[in-house]
């Protein structure tokens, strides 16, 4: 996958499916033919099918899911693997949310069989690094996030790393209406490609697409877009509103 400019908006545990199919419909009449953009839709996993149908003849749009097990199948009650997101047309999965580290104790060890059964089937990783608040008061930002990356990346190959999308998401920004300023996001996107030349090279770097997240919206999103390193957004609580999210779209 060559470097992207890219939009996905992370509906988290929010909508009915009537709700959903009218977000889906209204996000689509608005940019469906702003096919520089890649659009990525990731709702809960019931509507995943339904939305699916939606997007198929749409222009560059594209679907994910939240989530998927460590397993390909079996006695894991509740669960969902990669396989079944691929056969209902899933290109992305979130691998390593914040929330998924913090409310459901997910660990790198979690995030590698995640992002091994994720490319078996042919979805791409959208792998998730941040801080805390505390990391960064404390000055351990780049170290925190290097770790993060290092742990999860040294099990990868190049051909398998030419599929992740990585996002960054400041633990202290995701829904707090607290934004990282774009000179915070431009500096640790750069750093984050410094960290994917020192393992992988400067050229695999060069390509891959970095994403931000946290607070991100339709009245900052042109400013983030602008660095040089931000390849677009990771959007939650402005993805749930269709003027909002078209709006962040057209931030490029
Ligand atoms: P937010 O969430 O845009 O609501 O801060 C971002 C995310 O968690 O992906």
């Amino acid at each position: 996958m060559s470097r992207q400019k890219i939009v996905a908006g992370n509906w988290k545990m929010n909508k009915s499916l009537q709700d959903a199919k009218m977000l889906v419909e209204m996000i689509t009449n608005q940019v469906n033919d702003f096919d520089e953009v890649t659009k990525i839709i990731i709702p809960p996993f019931p509507y995943l099918n339904t939305i699916s149908e939606q997007l198929a003849k749409k222009e560059n749009f594209f679907l994910g899911a939240q989530n998927c097990h460590t397993n390909a199948n079996g006695a894991f009650t509740g669960e969902v693997s990669a396989n079944m997101l691929n056969s209902v047309g899933c290109h992305y999965v979130l691998v390593g949310h914040s929330e998924r580290r913090q409310y459901f104790k997910e660990k790198e060890a979690d995030f590698v069989l995640k992002i091994k059964e994720a490319l078996k089937n042919n979805i791409s990783p959208i792998f998730c690094v941040g801080e805390t608040i505390h990391e960064r008061k404390t000055d351990n930002h780049f170290k925190v996030i290097t770790e993060q990356l290092t742990t999860v990346l040294k099990e990868f190959t190049v051909t398998e790393f030419s599929k992740f999308i990585i996002a960054y998401e400041p633990v202290w920004a995701i829904g707090t209406g607290e934004t990282a300023t774009a000179a915070q996001a431009q500096e640790m996107h750069a750093f984050i490609r410094g960290i994917i030349t020192d393992i992988y090279d400067s050229a695999i770097a060069g390509n891959v697409s970095i994403l931000y997240g946290g607070s991100c919206n339709a009245q900052n999103a042109q400013e983030l877009f602008a660095c040089k390193d931000v390849d677009g957004g990771l959007i939650g609580g402005a993805s749930l509103n269709a003027d909002d999210f078209c709006k962040i779209i057209f931030s490029f």
